[in-house]
């Protein structure tokens, strides 16, 4: 048993999906654990290079989590031969043009969603990794979660039947940040920063309906501004000027219709941040990011419509929890596993840039159908 070294240059840790899902989650939990292991028991131990703009900043979350190597040369970093995966998990609006930069250094990339802001950037990036022969990964967590994997378990069992429509309610409320601090960085809220609703979320929906439900073939989506002023990080008042909530409905490859609300501007009385409850011919679920629940044809109660009596049945205690497999690891860190695997022995990986870019795409349409006013197809992505 051999320990084999992977030298990652890790860009952005230093925000709050880069530090807590990534480094801390991720590749901390890796390596505390003593690596990922191979088929032929090897295993390979991540040996990262924390990435900043600010050296105090980067240089104390290195010390704080072991890491001896740190530095704010991010070109130097794409210089060194021996660092043969460059991860990115900074501001979406450099995502391009920085995974461009890494793949004409011959890095192996990995990286966060969206991979890019525009359709026309996640195509030249897919292309060029295409063409470089190098291997790439893109964040698709959510296939990850506890919760969608008893979901997918119910679909792949038939337990369904013919799957007729998913409902998704995505969101919380995001506080404004005048009288409580806002729990998501600013720039999400400005559109000259790479903000938005849709760029973030129809990333998502595009491979959770894409893998779990049907390829998503055409999107109607409303997008609005609900609150158009917030306060930043330095409790400045600043003008939000992109979608903060966004209404949208999908056709799907076999039939099923989806219609997932993403929001950060609703409170939650449902049983988790976000839920999708899917009906079938032959039974019903609703998974939320841990949890899911069934209730099938024959346990289906019989509601009867009569406003002038309080509601006789307690829906929510005629659903059944799915047990599962017990435990889960941490979505984020599968996800990091299965991309070294595949790294290191070729294993199958399906979540490239080409379906980042086919995230993208979707919120691109999304965009346009909203500016537009009417149904978007979504064509094949050939790259
Ligand atoms: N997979 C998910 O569920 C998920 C969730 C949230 C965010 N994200 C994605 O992760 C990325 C980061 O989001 P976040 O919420 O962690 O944001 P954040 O603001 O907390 O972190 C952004 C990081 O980028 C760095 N950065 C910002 N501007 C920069 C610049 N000009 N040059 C160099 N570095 C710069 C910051 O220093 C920080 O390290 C985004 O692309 C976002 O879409 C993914």
């Amino acid at each position: 048993m051999a320990e084999q070294r992977l030298g990652i240059i890790m860009n952005g840790v230093t925000g709050r999906m880069g530090m807590n899902q990534h480094l801390i989650r991720s590749i901390c939990a890796i390596r505390a654990q003593g690596g990922v292991a191979l088929s032929n028991s090897d295993r390979v131990m991540p040996d990262p290079i924390l990435v900043g703009r600010n050296a105090d900043k980067v240089e104390a979350l290195a010390e704080q989590h072991g890491i001896d190597r740190w530095t704010t040369d991010l070109d130097a970093a794409l210089n060194d031969a021996d660092d043969t995966l460059f991860f990115d998990a900074a501001t979406t609006q450099m995502r391009a043009k920085l995974l461009k930069q890494a793949i004409a250094a011959g890095k192996h990339i990995y990286c966060e969603k969206p991979t890019a802001e525009t359709l026309k950037d996640a195509i030249d990036v897919a292309k060029a990794a295409k063409k470089a022969g190098i291997k790439h990964g893109v964040v698709q967590d959510k296939l990850f979660l506890p919760g969608l994997l008893k979901l997918k378990s119910l679909i792949d069992s038939g337990f369904f039947g013919r799957i007729l429509s998913v409902r998704g309610e995505f969101g919380y409320w995001v506080f404004e940040g005048d009288w409580s601090p806002a729990q998501r960085p600013s720039w999400n809220y400005r559109k000259k920063d790479g903000g938005g609703i849709i760029l973030d979320m129809l990333c998502h929906w595009r491979y959770v309906l894409d893998n779990l439900f049907g390829e998503v073939e055409s999107v109607s989506c409303l997008g609005v501004t609900h609150i158009p002023k917030r306060w930043d990080e330095h409790n400045k008042p600043y003008k939000a000027d992109v979608d903060d909530a966004a209404y949208a409905t999908f056709q799907l490859k076999g039939g099923a219709i989806a219609h997932i609300n993403s929001s950060w501007c609703t409170r939650v009385r449902r049983d988790d941040l976000v839920t999708f409850h899917v009906d079938g011919t032959l039974g019903s679920a609703v998974a939320g990011l841990q949890k899911c629940w069934s209730q099938a044809r024959v346990n289906t109660p019989r509601p009867v419509w009569n406003p002038d009596v309080p509601q006789p049945i307690n829906f929510f205690e005629t659903w059944s929890e799915v047990p599962g497999l017990g435990s889960y690891d941490n979505g984020f860190k599968v996800e990091w596993e299965m991309f070294i695997r595949h790294l290191f022995e070729d294993t199958p990986f399906k979540w490239t840039l080409v379906e980042g870019a086919k995230g993208v795409q979707l919120a691109e349409a999304g965009l346009k159908s909203w500016e537009q006013r009417k149904w978007i197809d979504i064509p094949e992505l050939k790259i």
